[in-house]
């Protein structure tokens, strides 16, 4: 029997070691967090992307009652930026959470039908995005996008 080996690359670094670009999008997620609507969880996340022109959206979790009506802040940040710049690919993703304690040391990572939504929005513009996700004591930076976080993914290629 041969074995398949998927390797992921995870950079490794502190807040201040971004570039000052990526800075920008993180410092967005974070200061997104704030708008979050997690009444039920009481764990804000926030998620901002940078487009190709440079245009930075970002976006909340927003809970719901009926909790599975809700929605991860990194599905409302791409759902809105596909939206309203459908010919713009994204080009970066940050990541940040706070809980009532305040931000997280280490990261969070996204959950797996907001990877599956990352997949669809690089299927869409040919284009991987760089995530970066965001610990106030760590962050990591994934340079070759979603596949990373979701080896064997089911895409449109399967559809064909
Ligand atoms: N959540 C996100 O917004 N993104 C993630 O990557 C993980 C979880 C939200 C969903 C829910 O509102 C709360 O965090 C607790 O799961």
């Amino acid at each position: 029997m041969k074995e398949m080996v998927i390797n992921t690359v995870v950079k490794v670094c502190s807040v201040d070691e971004l570039s000052v670009a990526d800075r920008e999008v993180v410092d967005a997620a974070r200061a997104a967090t704030a708008n979050s609507y997690a009444v039920y969880s009481h764990f804000n996340v926030g998620a901002a992307v940078r487009l190709a022109d440079g245009t930075i959206i970002r976006g909340t979790n927003q809970e719901n009652a009926a909790y599975p009506s809700g929605l991860c802040a990194e599905r409302t940040t791409l759902f809105w930026a596909n939206s309203q710049y459908p010919t713009l690919p994204v080009e970066v993703l940050a990541i940040a959470a706070r809980t009532e304690q305040g931000e997280l040391d280490k990261p969070i990572p996204p959950c797996g039908a907001c990877r599956q939504v990352i997949l669809e929005t690089e299927k869409r513009f040919g284009k991987s995005i760089r995530i970066i996700l965001y610990g106030a004591k760590e962050c990591y930076i994934i340079e070759e996008g979603v596949k990373a976080l979701l080896p064997l993914s089911f895409d449109a290629g399967f559809l064909e």
